[in-house]
């Protein structure tokens, strides 16, 4: 669901026109709901009572603020780095409400995570185990983990973000799960409490996440047949949002059907990492048309954001609508929505339908998740701001980079 919404033809986020927005912030920027955020969450916690628990996942946007709004509503958090554990703390979250995912852990953030106390470490190999409990032993600390375990499903996406088959290389595979948890058992420094997947992001089809959630219980019920007692159950995120024409379940059919898998077992807690789900529809990435060229075949509408700003369009092929923020006096016309960058892939846009002219302002929507996170300054471009609407009130959360930003830690040579 968005708040970016036309009012007598102008778009506004919230009560707050665009325009306004790019006059007092420049362009490219992005623009956050904190009204999406906050409903988009809600969505998830209202059908997940404590003791189940929903983690954020950071990656999707990391910006301090949002971080914030979502620690306020006492969420958890589910994070890949010690950079992302640092953020989380700095906006107000609690450390023991964290879930530390990723491979190739650090064994200074492993270090960090247990002297910090956050919730569970998500082990993505018989190898990060022994690391962990080492590391654990040696600070007299227990660890809580899951291990990640690969449930070989095809989750239907894109493949760079699919990850839950067998040639991916997270988690552990099914069948050595059980030998795996045995040696966890063994091990000292660890306390078992959860097994955990993730198959992959932007799924629109429920199926893969039930096939998922049956062969993740399965292996429940044979770690507990060897004595060994899970907790809870951490199916991970990948709810997929509609950026185009796709058709995801809505998030309480994806809930209900998961919670209903659950029903026979009141001692499993569910836990679910959702990141673009909460935050995709909450954002948008504001740019201005530069100028319009025609080679004859095809015409360029060139804008000031490219692929250093938003690079899933060049990345996966990405499909992310995009609109003139204002009414044009044009008809729409085919184009494609290119950046600045001196790379062929550097589109935002291609084969698009929209009317607009040099300095209009344009809106590529649904970029509130892995957009600003997944920036550069490929180009020697300087990142954009982060703007969060509140109603009839926008906050600078993240002022745009300046040339120093550019080469502050680059030194010359004597
Ligand atoms: N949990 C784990 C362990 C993950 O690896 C991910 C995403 C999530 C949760 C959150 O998934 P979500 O609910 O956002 O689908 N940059 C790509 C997406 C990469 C996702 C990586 N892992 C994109 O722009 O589509």
């Amino acid at each position: 669901m968005s708040d970016f919404y036309l009012q007598n033809g102008v778009l506004h986020a919230e009560s707050l026109p665009l325009p306004e927005l790019a006059e007092q912030f420049g362009t490219p920027c992005f623009v956050y709901s904190r009204a999406v955020i906050e409903r988009n969450w809600r969505a998830f916690t209202a059908l997940l009572p404590e003791p189940h628990r929903v983690c954020f996942a950071v990656k999707a946007n990391s910006n301090l603020a949002v971080l914030q709004i979502l620690a306020r509503l006492g969420a958890g958090f589910d994070v890949v780095s010690g950079g992302e554990i640092a953020r989380v703390l700095k906006a107000g979250g609690k450390a023991d409400r964290i879930v530390f995912s990723g491979v190739a852990k650090s064994d200074a953030e492993i270090r960090e995570g247990l002297q910090l106390g956050i919730g569970q470490f998500n082990v993505e190999s018989i190898a990060e185990l022994e690391q962990i409990s080492r590391i654990a032993e040696a600070l007299d600390k227990t660890a809580r983990i899951s291990l990640r375990v690969n449930p070989d499903v095809d989750a239907k996406t894109h493949p760079y973000i699919a990850t839950g088959l067998e040639q991916n290389k997270f988690g552990i595979p099914m069948v050595d799960a059980l030998p795996a948890y045995q040696l966890a058992a063994r091990l000292p420094g660890l306390d078992i409490v959860g097994v955990d997947c993730h198959i992959g992001s932007q799924l629109t089809e429920l199926q893969p996440f039930m096939d998922a959630t049956d062969r993740m219980l399965a292996l429940v019920d044979t770690l507990a047949e060897h004595g060994i007692e899970i907790r809870h159950l951490d199916m991970g995120g990948g709810l997929g949002v509609r950026y185009g024409d796709e058709t995801p379940p809505p998030v309480g059919d994806y809930i209900q059907a998961l919670l209903k898998k659950l029903e026979s077992r009141p001692e499993l807690a569910l836990y679910l990492e959702p990141g673009r789900a909460i935050v995709a529809n909450a954002g948008i990435l504001l740019t201005r048309v530069q100028s319009l060229k025609s080679n004859g075949r095809k015409t360029f509408v060139m804008v000031d954001a490219g692929m250093n700003d938003l690079i899933r369009p060049s990345l996966y092929q990405a499909w992310h609508d995009i609109v003139n923020v204002t009414p044009s006096p044009q008809a729409p016309f085919d184009c494609d929505v290119v950046g600045p960058v001196c790379e062929t892939g550097d589109f935002l846009g291609q084969n698009r339908q929209i009317a607009a002219s040099a300095g209009d302002l344009l809106a590529v929507k649904s970029a509130g998740a892995y957009g600003f996170v997944m920036s550069s300054n490929y180009n020697s471009r300087p990142r954009p701001p982060e703007v969060l609407v509140d109603g009839d009130q926008a906050w600078l959360v993240r002022a745009r980079e300046t040339r120093d930003d550019l080469w502050r830690s680059e030194s010359l040579i004597p």
